[in-house]
């Protein structure tokens, strides 16, 4: 599983958590999974607003995300940790640095596990950068962030900064 960075917004105020337990779970729309503990304070910012990001780090961001997978926003400002942006949900707060960032709607929550809740997301938006693109795609940045998947996947529809209507490949195997 990739390790991801979580992020979402409570009153005024964004909160990030390190998150391992995620996969993708259904194709159309693109969904995913987030197992998620119960005591962590992500849930009720994600409960909040009923938007949430997920980012891929790179593996220069090591010591920030294990920070945020260390600390509570219960009781760390982690607002600052990031610089964040915006997308089209506009609550959803992304990571500027990551090479890869989702942003989600929550579509359903799944709460009868003993300690975890688990959150389906539809990706509502994937954002990246021109240089982790090659001829358009975003083979060198997954080779990079240890992605695995088993198939072609189309779900980007925004680059950063330039929402565009033509689907690119995500993965690629
Ligand atoms: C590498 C790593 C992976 C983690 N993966 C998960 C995970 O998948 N699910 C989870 O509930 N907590 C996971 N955690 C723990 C949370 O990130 C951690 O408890 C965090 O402080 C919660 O922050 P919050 O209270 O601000 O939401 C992970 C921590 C690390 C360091």
């Amino acid at each position: 599983m990739p390790i991801t960075l979580v992020g979402a917004t409570i009153g005024s105020k964004v909160n990030f958590m390190t998150l391992g337990w995620i996969t993708r779970v259904n194709y159309k729309p693109p969904m995913l999974a987030a197992g998620i503990h119960r005591s962590h304070y992500t849930i009720d910012c994600i409960k909040e607003t009923k938007t949430f990001s997920v980012n891929f780090p790179s593996v220069d961001m090591m010591e920030k995300t294990d920070y945020c997978g260390l600390v509570s926003g219960k009781n760390t400002d982690k607002s600052n940790v990031f610089e964040v942006f915006y997308g089209e949900l506009k609550t959803a707060p992304m990571i500027k640095d990551c090479p890869l960032c989702l942003e989600c709607e929550l579509v359903d929550t799944y709460e009868k596990l003993p300690t975890n809740s688990i959150f389906i997301g539809e990706i509502m938006g994937a954002y990246t950068e021109d240089r982790y693109l090659t001829d358009g795609k975003l083979e060198r940045c997954a080779r990079s962030l240890m992605l695995k998947t088993g198939s072609t996947r189309v779900v980007v529809t925004f680059f950063r900064g330039t929402p565009t209507t033509t689907p690119v490949p995500l993965f690629k195997t």
